[in-house]
């Protein structure tokens, strides 16, 4: 039998009708089994925490419109950081991928990204300063706007309502009106995320983050707590060793110095909208999903036979998927294989969430079954999820000791397995919440009351997230 055309496609853009012809087309070639992947391919799995659109029509033609909008980031950025999360699964480079639960279309402001991406350059600084290595940095930002939920439904006083699922789908007041799944929705999070990446990008290339001023990343209200006082010290010495090298005839003015490298990250959860903004590449003909440079696949959607695996497994960006306490060493190996056949190193990251009591037991298996093959991964310790619990007070919270647990238990379960613990995957915010208990300067649970702002999970304050960038530049010196 002859393989079949797979390719229908314009370039940048795709005819739906035409690629659905493709979907479940397979055939025998020797002894492989050759399955078709397209865009729509997943559309043929079972579908997991998508959202009940009431209105399929207009779900189609904002898809549509969605299909024909310029791509947010290129091939050539995801090809490249492909490319460093390489050097991450070789040993030679640590990941910091952070950022909030979920984004907001509320009180969206550049105030707030600039908040957040000086905490993440200030932790990237600490971590890289005591590892002696680069550091990767990737925002879950510019397109995390959508949520995978426990319950479908929320029932308050008899009053059954869909569960809120970001902001990219509905509202979280409690209203049929704002509860109701919003198509017009992708729009506005595709132009956020547009507007987002525009002044990340600015802001990286454009000074301000200069080595030569990390002094000036420490926010207001963290330079007075003994963590703002940690890292000026910190900056300090830092300021020293850039003046030497100064005199020494190594210049920082130069743009190694001056600009970083920033990638973005979502949880490509809402497929039609991920399926839109993947475009064929120019240069290589590879499927690209430019809708983030790295996109990841959640706990509740892992399923090997499932919509979100095969939506991923052709896409070539590089590629995350979370681990929680329930996979088995042989889910993991399968995984490996789904996703990352080509074994390129980089491709895939596996985001451990295990929970702080049971990292200890149940990763060593995964790491141990995976050694064995020559898969080279990316691990990763989310140390946020596995650790979350309702408060006295009532509010879903996370204690920084239990996060801390877990990435110590991470990074000791790399050092009896021989691995490289790559680095880590926080929910953080620049803003002075209290969302998270515990730290140096430390939030109570009558606390979390006063500033608890987040539109899904709790996020680290600037100072927990330095707290904890302390913690981890010890392990891994
Ligand atoms: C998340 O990262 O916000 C999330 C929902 O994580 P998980 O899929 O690990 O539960
Ligand atoms: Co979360």
């Amino acid at each position: 039998m002859q393989r079949p055309e797979r390719s229908g496609y314009a370039e940048g853009m795709y005819n739906r009708k035409t690629s659905l012809k493709y979907v479940a087309e397979w055939f025998y070639l020797g002894e492989t089994v050759w399955v078709t992947w397209d865009r729509t391919s997943w559309k043929n799995k079972p579908v997991k925490h998508q959202p009940d659109w009431p209105d399929g029509a207009a779900l189609d033609e904002v898809q549509k419109k969605l299909t024909e909008l310029p791509p947010l980031i290129f091939a050539g950025e995801a090809r490249e950081l492909t490319a460093r999360l390489g050097q991450v699964a070789e040993g030679n480079a640590i990941v910091l991928q952070a950022g909030d639960c979920a984004e907001s279309f509320d009180g969206f402001n550049a105030n707030a990204i600039k908040h957040k991406l000086k905490v993440i350059l200030q932790m990237a600084v600490v971590l890289s300063y005591s590892a002696g290595m680069p550091v990767v940095k990737i925002g879950r930002i510019a397109g995390q706007f959508a949520k995978p939920r426990s319950k479908p439904t929320e029932t308050i006083d008899d009053t059954e309502l869909p569960s809120f699922l970001g902001h990219m789908v509905n509202d979280a007041t409690f209203s049929e009106k704002d509860r109701r799944p919003d198509p017009q929705r992708l729009l506005q999070a595709y132009n956020q995320s547009a507007s987002t990446l525009n002044l990340l990008r600015a802001f990286t290339q454009g000074g301000f983050a200069d080595l030569n001023r990390l002094q000036s990343w420490n926010l207001d209200f963290v330079a007075q707590s003994p963590q703002g006082k940690r890292y000026e010290q910190l900056a300090q010495e830092i300021s020293k060793a850039l003046k030497f090298m100064e005199v020494a005839g190594i210049s920082p003015d130069s743009a190694q110095f001056q600009e970083t490298d920033f990638y973005t990250s979502h949880e490509a959860l809402i497929l039609q909208y991920e399926e839109a903004l993947t475009r064929k590449d120019s240069l290589t003909g590879d499927f690209y999903d430019c809708s983030a440079h790295m996109l990841w696949i959640g706990e509740r959607t892992r399923q090997l036979d499932g919509a979100h695996v095969e939506f991923m497994r052709g896409i070539n960006n590089p590629i995350g998927c979370k681990v929680g306490p329930t996979a088995t060493p042989d889910d993991v190996i399968a995984l490996c294989e789904a996703l990352n056949p080509k074994r390129i190193p980089g491709r895939l990251t596996l985001i451990v969430r295990m929970g702080a009591d049971t990292i200890e037991t149940g990763l060593p298996p995964l790491l141990e079954a995976v050694k064995k093959t020559d898969h080279k991964v990316v691990w990763l310790s989310d140390p946020m999820h596995g650790n979350t619990f309702t408060s006295d007070s009532g509010h879903k919270t996370r204690h920084l000791d239990s996060v801390m647990k877990e990435v110590t238990g991470f990074f000791a379960a790399h050092k009896k397995a021989g691995t490289w613990p790559g680095g880590i995957h926080v929910e953080l915010t620049g803003d002075n919440v209290t969302e998270c208990l515990g730290g140096a300067a430390p939030i109570e649970t009558a606390d979390l009351q006063k500033r608890y702002e987040t539109m899904c999970d709790p996020r680290l304050n600037a100072n927990q997230s330095l707290d904890l960038a302390f913690a981890v530049s010890e392990l891994v010196r």
